[in-house]
């Protein structure tokens, strides 16, 4: 058990992620909330393409969530992350 402690915490100061953005990042966030329905991406998958849209825009769609959209629990300042995240996104 403590072998595979420290070999857990050999992998996580070793790994390619340690230096990398905070795991809060807009990018991450969307990733977690909404790659899985608007693509990797944002150029769509089940859900239609949303890269490129005004930030405000986004921010008002996941707060509003208009069906068959589902709520996502988010804060103030993680939706925004997303917002800024979406609209830097190129779209096709
Ligand atoms: C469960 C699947 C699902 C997830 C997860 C999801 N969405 Fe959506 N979203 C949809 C669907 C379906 C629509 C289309 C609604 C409609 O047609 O009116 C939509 C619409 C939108 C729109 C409006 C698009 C337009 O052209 O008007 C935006 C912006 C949006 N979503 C952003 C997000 C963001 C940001 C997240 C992550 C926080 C997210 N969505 C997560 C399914 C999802």
């Amino acid at each position: 058990m403590k072998r595979l402690l420290v070999a857990a915490v050999v992998a996580a100061v070793g790994s390619p992620a340690w230096g990398a953005p905070p795991p809060t990042s807009g990018a991450d966030l969307y990733k977690k909330n909404c790659a899985s329905c608007h693509g990797a991406d944002g150029k769509g998958g089940s859900a239609p393409a949303i890269a490129g849209k005004l930030p405000g825009d986004v921010a008002k769609v996941v707060t509003a969530h208009p069906p068959p959209m589902s709520k996502i629990e988010l804060s103030a300042d993680d939706t925004a992350a997303i917002a800024r995240y979406v609209g830097s996104l190129k779209k096709k």
